[in-house]
């Protein structure tokens, strides 16, 4: 598929290494920015977040995006009825399952001088595809994100069809113990990849 990030881009891991052939990288978010920079590494070697990133091919200096994903599950006993069933239809013996299959983005920023572009939405579908991918080793059923809390970045996770996991903050809150008094900083929302697995695809087109 032509996308900017395949064809002007390289993926490669985001290591220290990668960092010192790099100018600085600013998604524009000083948290986001001072995690890749000062913990993206050490989270790697302690086997707790793998860090990427694309670079520009014609100045493989500049760091287009860069993110953070790590195994994770949804766990599905406390969830609100409703959206347990949203969450859990076409999923075989589910009452077996307590957890479902995840991969959390940890993190996800995108150049500021490279953004409203359709980068981020690149980034999105190719994590998508990388996950469903019949090569990946473990099976993964959704992609979750804490999302920033801001009608921005909200807008971004729910434009690539990601879902809020509760549909009020009041049952996130309740979900996570989050004080009632206190503002939510992030929303938990998820996307299904049943609807990206080839396993699914190569089925219904048999049936
Ligand atoms: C959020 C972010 C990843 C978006 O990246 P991007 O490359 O600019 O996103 P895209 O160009 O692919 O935009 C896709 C959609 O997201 C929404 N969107 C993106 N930026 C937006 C903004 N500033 N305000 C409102 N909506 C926005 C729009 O719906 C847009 O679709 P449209 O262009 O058809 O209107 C990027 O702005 C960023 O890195 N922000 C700081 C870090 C951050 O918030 N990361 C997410 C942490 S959970």
């Amino acid at each position: 598929m032509k996308t900017f990030l395949n064809d002007a881009c390289t993926l490669t891991p985001l290591t220290n290494d990668t960092l010192s052939q790099c100018q600085p990288f600013s998604c524009g978010d000083a948290d986001l920015d001072d995690f890749f920079l000062n913990s993206a590494d050490n989270y790697n070697r302690q086997l707790l977040g793998k860090s990427f990133c694309y670079r520009l091919n014609e100045n493989p200096s500049i760091i287009v995006c860069a993110f953070t994903l790590a195994n994770s599950s949804i766990d599905g006993r406390n969830l609100p009825n409703s959206r347990k069933k949203k969450l859990t239809e076409n999923i075989p013996h589910e009452k077996h399952l307590a957890g479902f299959p995840a991969t959390l983005i940890g993190r996800l920023g995108v150049n500021k001088d490279y953004g409203k572009r359709g980068i981020g939405t690149e980034l999105l579908d190719f994590m998508k595809l990388w996950l469903t991918d019949l090569d990946n080793k473990t099976a993964c059923r959704y992609l979750t994100v804490d999302a920033y809390n801001s009608e921005a970045t909200r807008k971004y996770y729910e434009s690539n069809g990601f879902k809020d996991l509760f549909s009020t903050e009041k049952q996130e809150k309740d979900y996570i113990g989050f004080p009632e008094e206190k503002e939510l900083k992030t929303r938990l929302m998820y996307f299904d990849l049943i609807r990206l697995s080839p396993t699914n695809l190569s089925q219904s087109i048999a049936e």
